[in-house]
């Protein structure tokens, strides 16, 4: 058993909100911090329209969705937190806001084996263990995105974290969410993005480069390997600032030159062409 009860979710994006909906599903009682009046309200949207779009699809009732929302508190205030059993943080991939934030939470929380995980994609656990004062009990637990959709989590203890806190949280992410865990080491990317990330940015040097039009690399992957969906779609559907933090803490760390975002990307991120969440990346969306 976790003990996991009441959840904390840092930011209401595009992962915030998924893993704030798959927490609230399952029964737990959530508070959801965002930077500003603003934010907040766009949060509480993102939520609810998921929750709508599920309630269209048939997959809950309308009581359901009432319920669900009922059990979450979207607010710009951070001492919220204080009672929480774990908190989910979920900013920006920018380290030195992860940093400020673990620094901040960790003199928040009262209960003395309250959590504090990382949904970071490539962002050092031991660094937010160190500043947090709370080392023990802080890891990454990092989720994909849809989040409501996608079955894996990879948990990833630092060199700090308690094997208590590690098993907790396995307990919580299979027994109260019903997601599936694989285990990583604490290096940027863990182990999806780093096979990922270099096939995305590769994918987009390819477009760059003229080899052939977006549709058809995406074409490509999905006729030819079977994929849900295209490298380029894809990076669209996680975001391209995202992908390209990602990339750049991967090269930080490996100074693996296939990691190194493309200057394509750079001057996308530039111009706030960040894909679907924007509704213009490598494709338009409504
Ligand atoms: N929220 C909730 N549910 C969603 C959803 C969302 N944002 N998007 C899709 N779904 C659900 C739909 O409701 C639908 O459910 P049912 O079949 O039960 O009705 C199901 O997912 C399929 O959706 P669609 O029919 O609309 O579309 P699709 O079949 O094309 O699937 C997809 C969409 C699930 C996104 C699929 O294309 C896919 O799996 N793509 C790959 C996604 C992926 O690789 N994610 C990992 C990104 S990497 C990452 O996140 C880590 C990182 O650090 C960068």
């Amino acid at each position: 058993m976790s003990g996991i009860e009441r959840v904390g979710v840092i930011g209401g994006g595009l992962m915030g909100s998924g893993i704030t909906e798959v927490a609230a599903r399952a029964g737990l009682d959530v508070v959801v911090i965002e930077i500003n009046a603003d934010a907040v309200k766009a949060a509480s949207g993102r939520v609810e329209g998921s929750l709508r779009r599920a309630e269209s699809r048939g997959k809950i009732d309308a009581a359901e969705v009432t319920a669900v929302l009922d059990r979450i508190t979207f607010t710009d205030d951070l001492e919220q937190l204080a009672d929480r059993d774990l908190v989910v943080e979920a900013a920006s991939e920018d380290e030195q806001t992860k940093l400020d934030l673990f620094r901040r939470i960790g003199q928040i929380l009262t209960k003395d084996d309250a959590i504090l995980a990382s949904n970071t994609s490539s962002i050092p656990i031991v660094k937010l263990g160190a500043v947090s004062g709370r080392a023990h009990h802080v890891m990454g637990v990092h989720f994909f995105n849809p989040a409501p959709v996608m079955q894996l989590v990879e948990l990833i203890p630092s060199l700090t974290t308690s094997p208590e806190t590690l098993e907790r949280m396995r307990s919580w992410v299979t027994d109260t969410l019903g997601k599936k865990p694989i285990d990583a080491t604490d290096r940027a990317g863990f182990v999806v993005n780093s096979l990922l990330v270099p096939y995305l940015l590769s994918a987009i040097r390819m477009y760059e480069a003229g080899y052939a039009s977006a549709a058809d690399i995406d074409r490509g992957m999905v006729l030819g390997c079977g994929h849900p969906m295209g490298p380029l779609a894809l990076s669209d559907l996680i975001g391209l600032d995202t992908l390209k933090a990602i990339g750049k803490s991967m090269y930080d760390e490996f100074k693996e030159p296939l990691y190194s975002p493309p200057p394509l990307l750079d001057r996308m991120v530039d111009a706030g062409l960040l894909g679907k969440k924007t509704g213009q990346g490598f494709y338009g969306y409504e």
